[in-house]
Formats: structure tokens, C-alpha cells, sequence
């Protein structure tokens, strides 16, 4: 009997005996037909499904996938928002902390889940590919505690996603190639569900509730490029906790969501019986081109047959109004509500001291590019650089002191002030570089992420790897290092690890870097992380071995 049997079997036997498993998953990475989406084309999911399968586990379990790719694409896995405390080597970007897993090859990634309970995400963090290899994680909180709410009837897991009819890569590279715009998405989903679409027979997703019931839902945005609002027709929802960290309770009829991020909420199936319509549509308060169609499904209460229930109830769907596409005023509202419990059980431990004071600008330009039709192509930058992606993962480099593949010059702040919410600069031209900024173990960090209006203002949620980080104030405009900072929130601001950084405005964050390795930071609509709008911290190690970056896996896989 192996030892994960005998301990499967303890904990089934004696529940309060075992405190934390070893849970193991295997991730076959192949190519699908899916009836979803109403069409013929195979799609690349994991083990066959779209979304993929969810990993389930317990605050302090350690998490093994196994991880095989029989696509004909380069691959790696990203366990968005998991700490990866001293496990660097398992959060899986290409090129940042891997080589990709090649076609016909495997890798394992091993990591234990500490000081997180919630719902967040795993997705494919490789070109486009997490367009369809996605899906949630559960990390439900240690056997002996509750929840700090009321435990619901039920959990169900809502993925919101975005799908184009022509084949991602193919998007992706058309666009590279031209320097342009991608095309734009042609529906958004609900569980892999389009809706209710244009010769499309799918019905949707349903989700079936009991009158008088409460449900937990676990609401995650996979989709590549829009933010999203989630509505339920006559129903209001109770937000309770935000990437993996629980928050002061509030009430919203309306949820705001980003790519990368999650939110779960308390649904109470208090409504008169019926069909409800559940609606998704995307934010954009910006002069840019997106997928603007609704995707729906359906909240359905079951029939109870002990009373006579009025027969058109279960004929007619309920409907509800759709937030107006540049709703701003909507996301504001939702994203002030969010507040860190900060109860004695949950502490929240913002840093007061900051040692790192940064001042990132987040936005696009234009370089020129001989390849290009136009001569031009589209880039994303933070303080004037482009990232530039290295030949060998960053981590590897940092771990065996490989010289010339970064440097670790990253600028403090924009090399040139001007009003970045304002007109764009006669010259809107980036620098490229693989460029790193280093901090110290255990030191604090203040980032001022400021949105420029160059070529274009628009919302970036910026998504930052290995670690949470607190959002203390944000604002539209400059940020004013003067007056700003006396309305910071250092009391229970929320703790997360992606942020929506307002169009034409700022946002500002805090963070301990306890945790050794290179960590990437970027916008999570996958359109500006191709374009270069992302960069990368190195922390380096601490004092002795349970500070440091342990050494590569064995099967870390080969450029
Ligand atoms: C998907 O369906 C097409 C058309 O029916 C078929 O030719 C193809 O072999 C299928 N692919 C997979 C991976 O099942
Ligand atoms: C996972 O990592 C832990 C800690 O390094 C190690 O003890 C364990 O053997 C690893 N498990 C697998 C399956 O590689
Ligand atoms: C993108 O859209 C254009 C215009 O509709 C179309 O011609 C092109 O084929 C599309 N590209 C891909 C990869 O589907
Ligand atoms: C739906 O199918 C009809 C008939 O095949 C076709 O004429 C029409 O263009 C299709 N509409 C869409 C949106 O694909
Ligand atoms: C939802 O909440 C709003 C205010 O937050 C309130 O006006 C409305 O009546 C509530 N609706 C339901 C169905 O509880
Ligand atoms: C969505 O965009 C298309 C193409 O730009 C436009 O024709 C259509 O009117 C838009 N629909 C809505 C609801 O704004
Ligand atoms: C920056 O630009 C904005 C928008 O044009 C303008 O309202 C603001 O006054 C400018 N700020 C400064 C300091 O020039
Ligand atoms: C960004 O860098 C480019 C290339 O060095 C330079 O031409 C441009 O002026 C810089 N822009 C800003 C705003 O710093
Ligand atoms: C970096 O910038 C230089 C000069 O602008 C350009 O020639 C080169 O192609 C750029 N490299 C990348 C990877 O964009
Ligand atoms: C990190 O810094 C904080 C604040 O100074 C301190 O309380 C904590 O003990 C430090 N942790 C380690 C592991 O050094
Ligand atoms: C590592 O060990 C040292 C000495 O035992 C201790 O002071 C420190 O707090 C530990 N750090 C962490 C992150 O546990
Ligand atoms: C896959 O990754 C390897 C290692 O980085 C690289 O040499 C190869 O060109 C990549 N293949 C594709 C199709 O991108």
C-alpha cells in the first residue's frame, strides 16, 4: 500500500487524524472536439474537457500534476495566484521560471498551498493557449476550520471565458506578424457554453438551485482580453472573498470580474420559483475594439411538486438589465466595496514601512517594424521598456548565474515625467529590454502603477506571480505623491493578486518580498503581455535553507 493510500484511507476512516494529503493529478494535455461550442474544430484542453478539470484540495495539502503535452504545441502551466512559497521552479511562465514542456514531454509540478483558502485559477501561461487550457483551483480552508460565513447548501464553479471561431494561435501570430490589433473574440462563456448564439443549438449552462437554499459561487475570469460583469435576473449576490482571501461581506446585484481574477460569492435562492437569466458582458471604457456580445445561461429553481406552482413561471425566462458596455461608475463601486476581513483569524498585515517606493507608467506605443506592413507595430511597455522574452527561463539564469540573459536595471520610475494621462508625447517610442528589478528578502514594496493615455487610456489588470499584494489606494488622473497618499487604506484594504488599474488612472500596491525567485508581473489581457507590457522581480535568497530558492527539479524541462 503506497503511503498517499494508507493516508487516503486514515483520513476516511479517522477525517480529524489527517491534516494535510498529498493530492496527485494528471494533466494530459491534448486536442479535443468539443459540442459546446458548435463547432468542428478541435480545440486544446486538458484531459479532454473545456474548461479543464478542477483542482480540488485543502490549505497545506501539497499539490502534484503531472503534466503531458501530446499537442504539437509548447507548453506550460501557471497556478495563478498560488504563493509558491520557495517553489519557484513549479509557477510555470515560459521563458520566466521554465522552458516550456515540448511536445511529447512531461514535467511535475509539485508545490504545497499555505496561508490561502478560496477559489483561484490554472491556466496555460504560453502564447494563447489558455484561451482553452484553463480551470479553477479549491482551496478549501483546514478540515478543523469553518468558513467565516454561513456554509452554503451547495458550491458551484461558474468559469467565464472567451472564444474565437478561428484557431487562437493562428489569431495571435496573424496579429504579431502585422503589428496590429487582434481580432477580436467572437462570444464569451459560461462554463465552456457560449449561450444561446447564432446557429448554435447549445442551450447553455444551467445552474439548478433549491428554493430557500443558499449556493457558494466560485466565479473565475479565464477569458483572454475582457473584463467582465456577471449578473443573476432578480437576485443580489454577497461577495465574500476575492483571489483566494476573504473579504468583508458586502451586497452587489452586479459582480465585476478581470481576466485572472475570482471572486466568490453567496447566492441566496430566495426568489419566487422559476428560470432566471444569468448574464455576462463585457467593460470597456475605452476607444478600442472588443468582443461586445452578452453571453447568457440560465439559474433554475427546482420544481417543488408539494405546492402548485403558476405554470408560466417555468415557461418564462426572468430577464435583468446589462451594465452599459463603459459602465465605469459600476466598476468603481464594486472594486471600492472590496475590503480584507481583517478579523484576529485573518489579520491583514499590510506593510506600514515601505524600503522599495516604485512608480511603474503601464500603457502601449509604437516601434517601428521592417516587417510590418504599415512599418509600425504595437507595443506594450512599463517605464518606457518592452520586455523582451530571453531564449532560456530567467529562473535558471538567476539560479546558475548565467551572465547575458537579463539585467537587473529595471527603472524606479519613468526615465522621462510627463503628464501621462494627458496628450500622448510627440514621440511614443519604447526601449526593449530583459530588464529585472532586485529586491532584497523580506523587504517591502510600494508599486504606483500609473495607466498612461498614449495612443490610447484603457483599464489594465495587472496580474503580479508569487505573491498577494495589498491595493492601498487608486484614483484617476496622476498620481500626486503628495496628497494621494494621506487617503492610503493601510487598515483593511483587499488582498489579491490581480488589479484592474482604472483608464487613465493609477493604482497603488504593497507587498513583503518573502519569497525567493524571479516573479513575473504583467497585464493579464493577454493581448498587451505579446506586446511587452510586462517585467519581471528577482528576490533574492535570505538567510540559510528555509530562505532560499531550493534547487531545480530534476525533470525541469530543456530549452
Ligand atoms: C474532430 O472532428 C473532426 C470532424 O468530425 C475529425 O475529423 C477529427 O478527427 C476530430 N478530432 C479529434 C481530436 O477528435
Ligand atoms: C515534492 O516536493 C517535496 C519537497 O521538496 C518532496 O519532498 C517530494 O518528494 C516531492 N514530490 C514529488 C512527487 O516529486
Ligand atoms: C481576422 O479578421 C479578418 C477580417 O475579418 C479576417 O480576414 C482574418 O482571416 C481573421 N484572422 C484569423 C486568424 O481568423
Ligand atoms: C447562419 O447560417 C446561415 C445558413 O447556413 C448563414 O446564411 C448565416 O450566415 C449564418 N449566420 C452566422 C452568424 O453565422
Ligand atoms: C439588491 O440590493 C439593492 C441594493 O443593494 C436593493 O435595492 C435591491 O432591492 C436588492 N434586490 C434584491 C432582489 O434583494
Ligand atoms: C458590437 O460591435 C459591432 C461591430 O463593431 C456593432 O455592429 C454592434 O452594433 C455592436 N453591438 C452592441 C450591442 O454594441
Ligand atoms: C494632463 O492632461 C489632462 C488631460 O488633458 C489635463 O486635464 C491636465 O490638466 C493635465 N495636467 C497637467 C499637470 O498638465
Ligand atoms: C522611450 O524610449 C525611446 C527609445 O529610447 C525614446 O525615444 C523615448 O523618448 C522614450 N520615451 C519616454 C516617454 O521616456
Ligand atoms: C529592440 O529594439 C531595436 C531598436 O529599436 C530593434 O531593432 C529590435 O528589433 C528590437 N527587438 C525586439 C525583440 O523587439
Ligand atoms: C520580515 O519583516 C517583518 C517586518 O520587519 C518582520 O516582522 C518579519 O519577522 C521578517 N521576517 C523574516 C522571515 O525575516
Ligand atoms: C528561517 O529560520 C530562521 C532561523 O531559524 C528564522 O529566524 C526565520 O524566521 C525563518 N524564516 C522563515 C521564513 O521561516
Ligand atoms: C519550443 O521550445 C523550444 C525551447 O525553447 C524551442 O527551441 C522551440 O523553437 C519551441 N517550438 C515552438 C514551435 O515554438
Amino acid at each position: 500500500m503506497t503511503i498517499l493510500k494508507l493516508l487516503l484511507l486514515l483520513s476516511f476512516l479517522f477525517p480529524a487524524m489527517v491534516d494535510c494529503l498529498v493530492r496527485h493529478y494528471n494533466f494530459r494535455v491534448v486536442l479535443t472536439n468539443t459540442t459546446k461550442l458548435c463547432s468542428t474544430k478541435p480545440i486544446v484542453t486538458v484531459n479532454g474537457h473545456f474548461p479543464g478539470p478542477t483542482l480540488y484540495a485543502r490549505e497545506d495539502d501539497n499539490v502534484i500534476v503531472r503534466v503531458t503535452n501530446h499537442v504539437a504545441y509548447n507548453l506550460t502551466i501557471h497556478w495563478h495566484g498560488i504563493r509558491q512559497l520557495q517553489t519557484g521552479w513549479a509557477d510555470g511562465p515560459a521563458y520566466v521560471t521554465q522552458c516550456p514542456i515540448q511536445p511529447g514531454k512531461n514535467f511535475v509540478y509539485n508545490f504545497t498551498l499555505t496561508g490561502q483558502r478560496g477559489t483561484l485559477l490554472w491556466h496555460a501561461h504560453i502564447s494563447w493557449l489558455r484561451a482553452t487550457v484553463h480551470g479553477a483551483i479549491v482551496i478549501l480552508p483546514k478540515k478543523s476550520l469553518p468558513y467565516p460565513f454561513p456554509k452554503p447548501h451547495r458550491e458551484k464553479i461558474i468559469i467565464l471565458g472567451e472564444w474565437w471561431k478561428a484557431d487562437v494561435e493562428a489569431v495571435v501570430n496573424q496579429a504579431t506578424q502585422a503589428g496590429m490589433p487582434p481580432n477580436v473574440s467572437d462570444a464569451h462563456t459560461i462554463n465552456g457554453f457560449p449561450g444561446p448564439f447564432p446557429n448554435c443549438s447549445s442551450q447553455g449552462y444551467t445552474l439548478h438551485v433549491k428554493s430557500g437554499k443558499t449556493y457558494l459561487l466560485r466565479i473565475v475570469n479565464a477569458a483572454l482580453n475582457d473584463e467582465l460583469f456577471f449578473k443573476i435576473a432578480g437576485h443580489n449576490l454577497t461577495v465574500v472573498e476575492a483571489d483566494a482571501a476573504y473579504t468583508k461581506p458586502f451586497e452587489t446585484d452586479t459582480i465585476f470580474v478581470s481576466p485572472g481574477q475570482t471572486t466568490n460569492a453567496i447566492l441566496k435562492a430566495n426568489q419566487p420559483i422559476g428560470k432566471y437569466l444569468i448574464v455576462i458582458s463585457p467593460f470597456m471604457d475605452a476607444p478600442i475594439g472588443f468582443d461586445n456580445s452578452t453571453s447568457s445561461s440560465t439559474l433554475r429553481y427546482k420544481l417543488d411538486y408539494n405546492t402548485t406552482t403558476p405554470s408560466n413561471l417555468e415557461t418564462t425566462t426572468i430577464l435583468t438589465t446589462i451594465p452599459p458596455q463603459n459602465a465605469t461608475p459600476i466598476t468603481k463601486t464594486f472594486m471600492d466595496s472590496l475590503k480584507s476581513l481583517n478579523s484576529i483569524q485573518y489579520p491583514t498585515k499590510v506593510p506600514l514601512i515601505v524600503d522599495h517606493s516604485l512608480l511603474f507608467t503601464i500603457g502601449v506605443g509604437l516601434n517601428p517594424c521592417d516587417t510590418c506592413a504599415s512599418g509600425f507595430k504595437l507595443v506594450g511597455n512599463i517605464n518606457n521598456v518592452s520586455f523582451v522574452m530571453p531564449s532560456i527561463a530567467l529562473l535558471e539564469a538567476h539560479y546558475h548565474n548565467i551572465k547575458g540573459i537579463f539585467t537587473d536595471d529595471f527603472p524606479v520610475k519613468p526615465p522621462v515625467a510627463f503628464n501621462y494621462t494627458g496628450t500622448s508625447p510627440a514621440n511614443i517610442q519604447t526601449m526593449n529590454g530583459t530588464r529585472l528589478y532586485r529586491l532584497s528578502y523580506n523587504s517591502s514594496v510600494q508599486i504606483v502603477l500609473q495607466g498612461t493615455a498614449v495612443i490610447a487610456p484603457e483599464s489594465h489588470p495587472t496580474h503580479l506571480h508569487g505573491f498577494n499584494f495589498y491595493v492601498i489606494g487608486s484614483g484617476l488622473g496622476n498620481f500626486d505623491p503628495v496628497e494621494d497618499p494621506k487617503w492610503f487604506n493601510l487598515v483593511d484594504p483587499v488582498e489579491r493578486n490581480t488589479i484592474g488599474v482604472p483608464t487613465a488612472g493609477w493604482t497603488a500596491i504593497r507587498f513583503r518580498a518573502d519569497n525567493p525567485g524571479i516573479w513575473f508581473l504583467h497585464c493579464h489581457l493577454e493581448v498587451h503581455t505579446t506586446w511587452g507590457l510586462k517585467m519581471a522581480f528577482i528576490v533574492d535568497n535570505g538567510f540559510g535553507p528555509n530562505e532560499s530558492l531550493p534547487p531545480p527539479p530534476n525533470d525541469l524541462p530543456q530549452c
